[in-house]
């Protein structure tokens, strides 16, 4: 082995100290190590020539002077070692005797143990693939977004999916009676159908087929939502502030993607549990506290004490998830109700998400469907609508979101922005469409015949909750909800919770409902049924639960 430094002195040390770094790096083989550290002295210029190491990297030709050994030397000593070895010229090249270098040496040194760690790290994580290591070992691997390790349990209708199929597997012969989750069971109505078939045969034909659509939406469904759903109701909104998108679910998830992280969110207490969840996915929050909140959110309890409507919060957030018709509670806003939270929203410079997939049960003349209806609404307000449960499409998907030109969000320097453009580019760059066949049916709906049958189909889901209603009050039930709602909030009896309820109603009436906890902590204590089933399975839901009259509780 041949080595080209004394081991005394400050390089000395350096150099042995290199050399140990490099013996793991290169291996213990004594000609490598040796080589490594005899480049040291190797005139860089004709290193660069000989193995055609970049240039950029040694902006200078400080060679130690006492070279006793030129590239072709080495190359003739190690033959085959000297590739191997160009990876330490970079670390180890501007390594001078001198003393006055020793700032460079140590900004080199610090390359090198960059460098070895890098390597170690690679090393292990090949060896921790290779052997399964458990995780706590990988940490260098390849992260998961951990807030997603803060969500409470599984998403609240996979959970209850899981618990039905399970008592299902047990009980074969007993017949389950489904009103947990919203979805509906009537079809798509006629003119719908005859829509989507006309759609789907233009598919079919070369001189009418359709490729990509406009990711916005096509023209003729937003002119349409635009004149039904918001002129006739005075709300001027033109259809370029419409999106048409696969669904409210999505979208009310999604929205919050194109506002900063740092922005404070407020929500309801029971309600849709998408917008907590994705409130913690997107990292705006710390974890779950005991009482089942988590930190960074703004809780604003709805009770009976308030009558299922949220207080103004103390603390002022950023952004405010509104529901009306409520999911769960069913209660509606009026349009007093709807003003004070536009007016506190202008004046604090908040943005409201307004969740109206409901309002298509709203059945008094007096309640507003959209927040638009409200004086100054566009400025602060995305209103977030559905044909899932207005017309039955949750199998088809169709929805649309409406953001007015007027609506503005700040940057860090306090400046306005519109924030449609954003959702335009969010929506352009993630989002190819709903499919065309789709769209033309959801379009039927705004036809005479079309409004008329939907209109039915909504009367007949509200005569289900009207049944409910009456039932579950002979029952002694407290009933909340389900007359401008698809949905009905029953306050459990005996102090039970409302997963015990749930429990309860599947194990004993094989009926299936909604624990009114899983839509936020002041939902226990309540149940939700839903008013999206058939005619019959709702009687006999209702019976089989006034024999539950004889079962303890
Ligand atoms: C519900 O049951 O709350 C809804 O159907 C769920 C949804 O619309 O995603």
């Amino acid at each position: 082995m041949r080595c080209y430094n004394s081991p005394q002195g400050i390089n000395g040390k350096l150099m042995l100290f290199r050399k140990s770094i490099v013996e793991k790096i290169l291996g213990k083989n004594p000609e490598t190590v040796s080589t490594f550290l005899g480049l040291r002295s190797v005139r860089i210029k004709d290193a660069q020539s000989k193995i055609g190491f970049p240039c950029r990297n040694f902006e200078q030709d400080s060679i130690g002077t006492d070279a006793d050994m030129d590239v072709a030397q080495l190359d003739d000593t190690f033959p085959g070692k000297f590739k191997v070895d160009c990876r330490a010229v970079k670390y180890n090249v501007f390594v001078s005797k001198s003393m006055r270098f020793n700032k460079k040496i140590h900004l080199h040194n610090r390359r090198i143990v960059g460098f070895a760690v890098k390597v170690a790290k690679n090393l292990f994580r090949i060896f921790a693939n290779r052997y399964c290591l458990p995780q706590k070992f990988i940490k260098i691997m390849a992260r998961i977004n951990e807030n997603y390790l803060k969500l409470q349990a599984g998403y609240l209708f996979p959970e209850i999916g899981r618990r039905v199929r399970e008592f299902a597997k047990a009980n074969p012969d007993k017949e389950i009676i489904r009103m947990g989750i919203g979805d509906v069971t009537q079809p798509l109505t006629p003119t719908v159908i005859k829509a989507f078939h006309e759609g789907v045969d233009e598919m079919a034909d070369a001189n009418t087929f359709k490729g990509y659509g406009p990711e916005q939406g096509y023209d003729f469904l937003r002119e349409a939502i635009a004149k039904h759903d918001y002129h006739a109701r005075g709300v001027q909104l033109s259809a370029d502030e419409i999106f048409v998108s696969d669904g409210s679910k999505c979208d009310t998830g999604n929205i919050q993607e194109i506002f900063g992280g740092d922005n404070k969110i407020a929500i309801c207490d029971p309600v849709y549990p998408v917008y907590a969840d994705t409130t913690v996915m997107s990292g705006k929050t710390g974890p779950c506290r005991k009482n089942g909140y988590f930190d960074g959110i703004v809780y604003m309890p709805c009770n009976e004490g308030n009558g299922f409507l949220p207080e103004l919060p103390s603390e002022r957030p950023d952004l405010i998830f509104l529901c009306f018709p409520n999911n769960p509670t069913g209660t509606v806003a009026s349009k007093e109700v709807l003003k004070k939270w536009v007016d506190y929203a202008i004046i604090n410079k908040c943005i409201i998400f307004y969740d109206a997939a409901y309002e298509a049960f709203i059945t008094d003349s007096a309640i507003p469907h959209s927040i638009y209806e409200i004086e100054g609404a566009k400025s602060v307000a995305i209103e977030f609508r559905s044909f899932s449960k207005t017309a039955g499409f949750t199998g088809t998907r169709c929805a649309f979101t409406v953001i007015p030109d007027e609506l503005m969000a700040y940057d860090e320097a306090g400046q306005p922005h519109q924030v449609k453009p954003l959702w335009m580019r969010r929506h352009t760059t993630k989002f190819n469409g709903v499919s065309y066949p789709v769209q033309k049916a959801a379009a039927a709906i705004y036809s005479e015949e079309g409004a008329k049958e939907v209109k039915a189909v909504i009367e007949y889901y509200l005569e289900n909750a009207r049944i409910m209603i009456d039932s579950l009050k002979s029952q002694g039930y407290t009933v909340f909800g389900g007359i401008n709602a698809p949905y009905v909030w029953v306050k459990t009896k005996n102090g039970l919770t409302s997963w015990e309820f749930f429990d309860l109603l599947l194990n004993e009436a094989n009926v299936v409902g909604t624990p009114g906890s899983g839509f936020g902590p002041s939902g226990e204590g309540y149940f939700r049924f839903s008013a999206f089933a058939e005619r019959d399975n709702v009687l006999k839901a209702m019976e089989r639960l006034k024999k539950l009259g004889n079962v303890k509780m």
